[in-house]
């Protein structure tokens, strides 16, 4: 059993937290999840951690100067990396978590699955709430299970911690009054609104947003995104999966020959190539983006892993000489999308919504002045 102290200043950095919550917003006035932030201490589930920042990582635990302050600052806190350095895990940041929870509407009485344990700071926000036998949560990872488990049990939560695929959900458990994911995915998977009761909801990370999902009587998963940009770690389907990441793919990007062209993009290219735009994130999300500098010049790469579509894009100027090759031009693609976004006003999140049908059809709309619809 891993059992922490808590400090005895904790009470008063986690009040903090939750007010700061407020008077930001990502917490409703009189919601009931203040009561849960500030009652549930973080420091119990990410004892230790590593944050990012300007001068790198740097691991922090109990002995570190300033180690509450870092718990309880609005960051998410990396407590797992894969074979190839990419964070597989963390506690999120709490105001992305806040909003989350006030988007997962479900009343008092209940029966949730939270498909991502992780620490198990968020399950213990959920137990406070629901009470521990009306929540389950699954992660893909063993390990953390075990301890997200143990550490549940010191707060005096005894939810089912499972381990498994989430993105099957756990059917023996169904139905469900709501799903809560904090892992992101680049499609509904069909397991989760077959899980939830008509009228119930399925709250995760889509794209580069965070849909809200009710689900109707035939099946059908509908709904607005949260305002707010949200990327969270994909669902891995084993826990030593290790996602295709761009830096694997420099080589074909750097030394293959292809269709060369000069053009001036209205859009300058480093935009074009690391695009944050929700829209964007559904549409090309599985194209990787790169920036490189070999012998100290500038080259932008994207390349596309299943069909082995890549392009190298050296930026002169407000010109760009783009070679590519590979089934799919993905400059050209990167480019229409991008332009097409700006034109919309650079829309975010919230101006779209996702319609997921029975069949698993994902429909993509962009409402507002330039309203657009996508079947992905
Ligand atoms: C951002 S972390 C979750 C944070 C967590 N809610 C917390 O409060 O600490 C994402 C988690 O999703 C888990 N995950 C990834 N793929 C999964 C899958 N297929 N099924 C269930 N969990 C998965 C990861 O192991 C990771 O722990």
């Amino acid at each position: 059993m891993t059992t922490t102290t808590v400090p005895a200043d904790s009470a008063e950095a986690r009040r903090r937290l939750a007010d700061t919550l407020t008077a930001d917003g990502a917490l409703l006035p009189g919601s009931p999840w203040h009561r849960a932030f500030a009652e549930t201490p973080r420091e119990v589930f990410v004892p230790r951690f590593t944050l990012t920042g300007p001068d790198g990582r740097r691991e922090v635990g109990p002995g570190t100067p300033g180690y509450l302050d870092a718990v309880y600052t609005d960051t998410t806190l990396t407590i797992r990396r894969d074979s190839a350095g990419t964070p597989v895990s963390s506690s999120s940041q709490p105001s992305l978590m806040a909003r989350m929870l006030e988007a997962f509407t479900v009343p008092d009485h209940a029966r949730i699955l939270e498909i991502g344990t992780g620490t198990g700071y968020n399950t213990a926000l959920l137990c406070h709430r629901l009470g521990a036998d009306r929540v389950t949560t699954i992660d893909v990872d063993p390990d953390l299970t075990t301890t997200a488990r143990e550490r549940l049990a010191a707060s005096g939560h005894n939810p089912l911690v499972l381990t498994g695929d989430g993105t099957q959900g756990h059917p023996e458990g169904a139905p469900y009054d709501g799903i809560l994911a904090t892992c992101g995915v680049d499609r509904l998977p069909s397991a989760w609104p077959q899980q939830v009761r008509p009228g119930g909801i399925i709250v995760t990370n889509i794209g580069n947003g965070v849909t809200i999902l009710t689900v109707d009587e035939d099946g059908t998963a509908a709904g607005p995104f949260l305002t707010d940009d949200a990327m969270f770690m994909r669902a891995r389907p084993e826990p030593g999966h290790t996602a295709p990441a761009a830096n694997q793919f420099t080589g074909p990007v750097m030394n293959s020959t292809g269709k060369v062209r000069t053009e001036q993009p209205p859009v300058p290219a480093d935009e074009i190539v690391h695009a944050t735009a929700h829209e964007i994130w559904m549409l090309h999300h599985d194209v990787l983006a790169m920036t490189l500098h070999p012998d100290g010049t500038l080259v932008h790469g994207l390349v596309h892993p299943p069909t082995g579509s890549w392009a190298r894009i050296i930026p002169d100027g407000d010109h760009v000489t783009v070679e590519h090759g590979g089934p799919r031009n993905l400059w050209a693609e990167r480019l229409d999308l991008t332009a097409q976004w700006a034109s919309a006003g650079r829309p975010g999140p919230g101006t779209y919504t996702l319609t997921v049908s029975a069949h698993g059809t994902h429909t993509l709309r962009r409402t507002g002045t330039a309203p657009m619809s996508w079947t992905l």
